[in-house]
């Protein structure tokens, strides 16, 4: 029995979905960047993490567009300040939307996009809507402690690997275990099917941090969309550069050194010497195994899951593992 994959026309509803919510209009400078950023594109793994999730257990997964779009909504938000606060000049190919506009604009629109993110969970069935709004609160703010440890992180010279490790998973990880427990709240599955989406979808957020983190200086820049070199440049505390101050002796880490220490630098003369050492330390493998170990980590927690619908089953895992060798 071969049944076609769900993804392609979930996909396609979802971003009609999105292209006719009405987000408000006047005054323009905080509306047109909310437009601007959603249809810039994105792999919307979010909101199809939460469809499929929902998929597993009740037919018409199109019935949480709303709540499914909600998490893409505040995962916009989120890079709208993220973008700010890490200096990005361009996201999925374009202008950031506080170089397009300016800071004052990424700031409010972002706002008010966490506010429609909210309008959008309110489409919930109203039976589940204060665990709906509970469990996201717990996520949005943890979001934020890992927005801050991360910024925190930047001017410390010294950051243990347990402290990175805890920092992903509050910055990214846990929106993607959210996005899993949310479609199966919606779907009404058990609470044991819950926390193992949970955890499943955290630990295959952290591989995927870990992959950002690795796409951020090996990507290709024509298909990454955003900057390569940005965490270089701004001496962010990736796996990578953690790595790299545990295991540079003698003159490597001199080198490295010298280049978290200058304020005044070329820039592709910094993310080059700083990539090169990462080569000569093994730093791409050793990061590599790291990712891996979370991926599998989380399909074996996958295996433990309860469903009533193998296609959806089949889709999730396939979604997922494609998110090991992407390329953006
Ligand atoms: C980028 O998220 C921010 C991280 C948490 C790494 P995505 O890689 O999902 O970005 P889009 O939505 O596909 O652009
Ligand atoms: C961002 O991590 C996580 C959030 C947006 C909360 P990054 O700063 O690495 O994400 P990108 O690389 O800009 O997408
Ligand atoms: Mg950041
Ligand atoms: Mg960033
Ligand atoms: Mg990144």
């Amino acid at each position: 029995m071969t049944k076609k994959s769900p993804t392609h026309e979930l996909l396609s509803n979802l971003e009609n979905f999105l292209a006719e919510e009405n987000f408000g209009d006047s005054p323009k400078e905080l509306y047109q960047p909310i437009r601007y950023i959603l249809s810039l594109g994105g792999k919307r793994i979010r909101p199809l993490l939460a469809l499929l999730s929902y998929g597993l257990y009740q037919d018409d997964p199109e019935k949480i567009l709303g709540p499914a779009a909600a998490i893409e909504v505040f995962h916009n938000f989120t890079l709208m300040h993220d973008d700010i606060m890490d200096e990005a000049p361009l996201r999925r190919g374009k202008a950031t939307v506080h170089e397009k506009w300016n800071s004052n604009v990424a700031i409010l629109s972002g706002d008010v996009m966490l506010i429609r993110a909210y309008d959008l969970l309110l489409k919930s069935d109203h039976q589940y809507l204060p665990e709906v709004i509970q469990r996201f609160n717990k996520t949005a703010a943890e979001v934020c402690e890992g927005q801050q440890l991360d910024m925190n992180f930047e001017t410390r010279d010294e950051v243990h690997e347990e402290e990175y490790l805890s920092m992903i998973r509050l910055k990214t990880a846990v929106l993607l275990g959210h996005a899993l427990e949310l479609g199966a709240l919606l779907a009404g599955a058990s609470k044991s099917d819950l926390e193992n989406l949970y955890e499943f979808g955290v630990n295959i957020g952290i591989g995927f941090q870990l992959k950002d983190d690795l796409l951020d200086i090996f990507a290709d820049q024509a298909k990454f969309g955003k900057q390569v070199g940005g965490d270089i440049i701004s001496n962010k505390k990736t796996f990578l550069l953690i790595k790299a101050l545990e295991i540079a002796k003698g003159e490597d880490l001199k080198e490295l050194m010298y280049w978290l220490s200058i304020k005044e630098f070329d820039k592709t003369e910094k993310v080059d010497a700083v990539k090169a050492l990462y080569e000569k330390l093994g730093i791409r493998q050793l990061t590599e195994e790291k990712m891996d170990h979370y991926f599998s980590k989380g399909f074996d927690l996958f295996e433990s899951i309860n469903y009533q619908n193998p296609v959806f089953h089949e889709t999730l895992l396939e979604l997922t593992q494609g998110l090991i060798h992407r390329e953006k």
